[in-house]
């Protein structure tokens, strides 16, 4: 398995959960809050989740074909660009270009949305390798950790690195699985779980428990937090 892509790249969501023209789904990477969404071709988005007018989040907003409508005062960008197409109070208006959504690179591979912050790096992309072919998807965990201690505590379960900075193979529950990471945010981590186990199957029912047990196990080692 080659799986060693640039570690600039996020997992962020499954691609399964973004339709053509039709939902906005709210993700996080690195701390930077994220739109994001699939064009009526099946392009998929990744912006920014900030409307550029007043920064009203565009996860609130509507996809219309192959744009964003803002939910505040219904100004348009285009899929691709973030570019401001147009302006409904003033419809005959030629909107100026520094008006633009702030845009980020995706790629899809492995059945994920894969985001990349930085402005410029590597090409090398994800590759569909990373999760074993003919595998399911078993659920996202949300872990109220830092990254580096849910690696650790895969560790201590036996998990290894792929060759990716992101995914790690192991069993969970003693299933075989794919934990694709995602640093959300300070405190916050993500766990994109894939594994061999079939949908409704004991064993998926087996890996969500193990799931649930390790994150329980991870956020005990929390310091408490302090009183308001
Ligand atoms: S805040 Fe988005 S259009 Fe005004």
């Amino acid at each position: 398995m080659q799986t060693d892509f640039s570690p600039d790249w996020h997992p962020v969501a499954p691609s399964a959960g973004l339709h053509a023209g039709a939902n906005i789904v709210a993700g996080f990477a690195a701390g930077q809050e994220l739109a994001l969404w699939r064009a009526a071709d099946g392009r998929a988005q990744a912006w920014e989740n900030r409307c550029p007018h007043r920064s009203v989040r565009f996860t609130l907003g509507t996809v219309a074909g192959d744009q964003l409508a803002c939910a505040y005062h219904g100004w348009q960008y285009a899929a691709g660009s973030g570019q401001c197409t147009r302006i409904p109070a003033h419809p005959a208006m030629q909107v100026p270009q520094s008006v633009c959504a702030k845009v980020f690179d995706v790629s899809e591979a492995a059945g994920m949305l894969w985001v990349r912050l930085a402005a410029s790096g590597t090409a090398d992309v994800p590759r569909d390798d990373a999760v074993p072919s003919g595998w399911s998807f078993g659920r996202t965990l949300s872990v109220r950790a830092d990254l580096a201690q849910v690696r650790d505590a895969l560790a201590a379960r036996g998990f290894a690195t792929q060759g990716s900075h992101a995914a790690l193979r192991g069993r969970l529950g003693g299933v075989d699985t794919v934990a694709l990471l995602l640093d959300a945010r300070p405190q916050l981590a993500f766990l994109h779980l894939w594994t061999e186990a079939t949908p409704g199957s004991a064993a998926m029912a087996t890996l969500h428990r193990a799931a649930r047990e390790l994150r329980a196990a991870v956020e005990a080692l929390q310091p408490p937090q302090a009183a308001p």
